[in-house]
């Protein structure tokens, strides 16, 4: 029988990668439930079979809507939030209420309709690591978020464990590392220095650049989500990464070099307060127990394919890139 996958966020980032990669891989009905908040791109939305797909805008914290839309699906993949840990820092009002309430609001309806979920989360849940440290994150490691975006993030997965637990909720949840690919929005780091090149700008690299992130194109991270929604143990977290880690300044020289420019023509502005230093994942449950391997590990190549993408979709970004720049200047970045 056809399953029908309620995705909510799916017009944003990850989602959006993630209802193609449904669509193509398997027979699946797909709606979309996002409010269509600044992060959205219904554009990346555009051109989907009507037979197979539709977009419901509402809020997830919204019960009078989220309740009946979950109990007509036979799953829930849970991608709506806000994402932007800068913008947490500005105001993190929204980040409680989409982060918390929302994910409350989606348990609740689960719960209520028997429906199985899978809630998306991120590796910063387990705060930082430091440059030096041979360790890697993994399943056991303590929850220590640093900002109030990752800290709403470990709110809600200690939701949902809790509403496993406490009332059999079909759940699983999945923390991946930072990921990167088409459709990102130009305030994540990835965009932004693709987008100021463009643009003609220099990149801007917080403090000293030397922190470390482990990079994952997008379609992996989807990949890797539909593989837990299929063959996941219920009650269980999977970690998601594709041993890409970098510092940041060395990602920038790369999208520098890759884009005929000089090396070190970017500045080092004001850091970012409370910055994580580095995240890194170990990802052995997910390959082991569910046979995920990244597709797109080979970094540079997947980089090059995002700045052609960029390039090809000037009409997509330029629109919002100046407000966004004129955010960042004002606050020294
Ligand atoms: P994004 O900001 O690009 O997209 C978020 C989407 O959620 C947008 O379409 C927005 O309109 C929607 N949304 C926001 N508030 C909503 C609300 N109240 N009701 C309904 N829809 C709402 O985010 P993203 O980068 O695609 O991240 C998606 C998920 O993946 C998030 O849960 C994030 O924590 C997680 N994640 C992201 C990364 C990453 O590198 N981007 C890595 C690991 C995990
Ligand atoms: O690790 C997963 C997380 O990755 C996700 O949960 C978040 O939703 C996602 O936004 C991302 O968080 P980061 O804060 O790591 O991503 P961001 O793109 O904002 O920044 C990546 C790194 O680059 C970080 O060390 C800050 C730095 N940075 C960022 C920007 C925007 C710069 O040096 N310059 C910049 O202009």
């Amino acid at each position: 029988m056809q399953q029908r996958i309620l995705v909510t966020g799916g017009a944003g980032f990850i989602g959006c990668n993630f209802v193609r990669h449904l669509l193509d891989r398997t027979d699946a009905a797909v709606t979309v439930l996002d409010k269509l908040t600044y992060a959205a791109s219904p554009a990346a939305l555009e051109g989907l079979p009507p037979d197979r797909f539709r977009l419901v805008v509402g809020d997830v914290a919204d019960a009078p809507v989220v309740d009946p839309l979950v109990a007509v699906h036979d799953a829930v993949v849970h991608f709506a939030a806000e994402s932007h840990n800068d913008n947490s820092l500005r105001d993190p009002t929204p980040f409680v209420h989409t982060n918390l309430v929302g994910t409350f609001t989606v348990l609740e309806a689960a719960r209520k309709a028997d429906v199985r979920l899978h809630h998306v989360s991120t590796d910063e849940v387990y705060g930082d690591l430091a440059l030096d440290d041979p360790r890697r994150f993994t399943e056991d490691s303590p929850y220590r978020p640093s900002s109030p975006y990752s800290a709403s993030k470990a709110g809600s997965d200690h939701l949902v464990r809790a509403w496993v637990r406490s009332f059999g909720v079909r759940a699983t949840i999945s923390t991946c590392s930072n990921s990167y690919g088409p459709w990102q929005h130009v305030e994540k780091f990835i965009p932004r220095q693709i987008t100021n090149v463009l643009t003609g700008d220099r990149p801007k690299v917080y403090g000293t650049g030397a922190h470390v992130r482990d990079w994952i194109h997008v379609g992996d991270h989807s990949a890797a989500v539909l593989a837990i929604l299929e063959r996941g143990r219920v009650g269980e977290t999977y970690l998601i990464g594709a041993d890409g880690e970098r510092s940041n300044v060395e990602v920038v020289r790369l999208i520098l070099r890759l884009m005929g420019r000089d090396e070190d023509d970017f500045d080092l502005v004001s850091d970012r307060a409370g910055h994580d230093l580095r995240y890194a994942i170990d990802a052995s449950r997910l390959r082991e127990e569910l046979g995920w391997l990244p597709e797109h590990g080979d970094f540079e190549a997947g980089l090059e394919r995002t700045i052609a993408w960029y390039a090809d979709h000037q009409d997509w970004w330029r629109p919002g890139k100046a407000a966004i720049e004129a955010a960042y200047a004002a606050k020294g970045k």
